[in-house]
């Protein structure tokens, strides 16, 4: 009886972290409900359009768009946030309305593409002029570190499956393969989830940065959060750690 609750608490655990990491790999997948509730970055820049004003002191017209169908890196006009997932990154116009990029398995997470891609080309170059250089604007090496995390994550997600499937058959060696595959699985999404939280400190630099002359600073208006998939990411790696003793246990001391 001992082992069988033994047993019971480790694919439990298993499960919840693989339930957590399919959450995670439909985040923003499209803008029904559930997808768009789940974001590992959010980036808002509905003040952007008042910072560049209150800077330049140019009319700023036309640098976003209320259109929510309008497709996403075609220069259509900048949205008031973005979220992004896993294979694709979505642009509301408001809490509901929005759009999302096809999704991808190539796809990389390089969220000042998305912001210039979408805006007109004269505001594109107004922004290159004022952000590139920072580390928000190092596309390329958030980009390259979006696919090193995105193959851990779905690595760890495919572990933390085995790990719940061999835990099923009642018998030492299976238990033994379980508690190899929940271990594996638990370096795989630690280090998913470290590149992750990576990532976004270094996008967040662009928070706290200001434009305009050094006598009258403006805050850039641009703003990135941590969404909840991040955290979800995290939850999933503790999930699938704590497995690991309980595997183990069953695994050396079954008697089935
Ligand atoms: C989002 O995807 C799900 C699953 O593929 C689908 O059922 C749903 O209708 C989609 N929603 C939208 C708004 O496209
Ligand atoms: C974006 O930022 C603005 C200004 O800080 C805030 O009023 C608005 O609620 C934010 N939008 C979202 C979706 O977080
Ligand atoms: C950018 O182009 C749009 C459309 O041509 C125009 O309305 C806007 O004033 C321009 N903005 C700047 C800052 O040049
Ligand atoms: C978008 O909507 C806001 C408020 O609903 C409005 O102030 C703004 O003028 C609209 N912009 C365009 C381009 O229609
Ligand atoms: C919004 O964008 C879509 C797709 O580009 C276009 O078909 C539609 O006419 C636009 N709507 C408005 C009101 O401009
Ligand atoms: C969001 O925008 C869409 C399209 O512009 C509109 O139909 C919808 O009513 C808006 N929703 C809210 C909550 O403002
Ligand atoms: C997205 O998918 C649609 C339909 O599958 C396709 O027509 C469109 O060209 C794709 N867009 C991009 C940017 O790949």
């Amino acid at each position: 009886m001992r082992g069988e609750i033994c047993v019971g608490t480790a694919s439990f655990l298993a499960f919840v972290s693989l339930l957590l990491l399919i959450f995670v790999h439909v985040s923003q997948i499209n803008t029904s409900t559930v997808p768009r509730s789940i974001s590992l970055v959010k980036v808002n820049v509905s003040s952007y359009g008042n910072a560049l004003h209150a800077a330049t002191f140019d009319p700023i017209d036309g640098l976003y768009t209320n259109n929510s169908s309008a497709s996403l890196e075609s220069n259509a006009g900048l949205r008031q946030f973005y979220l992004f997932g896993l294979y694709s990154h979505c642009a509301y116009v408001n809490d509901s309305a929005g759009t999302c990029t096809n999704h991808s398995i190539q796809n990389q997470f390089q969220p000042y593409s998305a912001l210039t891609s979408d805006m007109l080309l004269n505001y594109t170059d107004l922004t290159n002029f004022i952000l590139s250089g920072t580390p928000f604007a190092n596309s390329d090496s958030l980009g390259h570190s979006s696919r090193a995390a995105y193959w851990m994550l779905l690595l760890g997600t495919i572990c933390a499956a085995l790990a719940l499937l061999t835990g099923i058959p009642k018998n030492n060696l299976t238990f033994f393969i379980s508690t190899g595959f929940a271990i594996i699985g638990s370096i795989f999404i630690l280090i998913g989830a470290s590149i992750w939280t990576a990532m976004i400190k270094k996008a967040q630099s662009v928070n706290g940065l200001s434009i305009g002359t050094t006598t009258n600073p403006v805050p850039v208006g641009i703003e990135v959060t941590i969404g909840p998939a991040l955290f979800m990411i995290w939850a999933a790696f503790a999930s699938l750690f704590a497995s690991i003793i309980p595997y183990m246990v069953s695994c050396c001391t079954y008697r089935g």
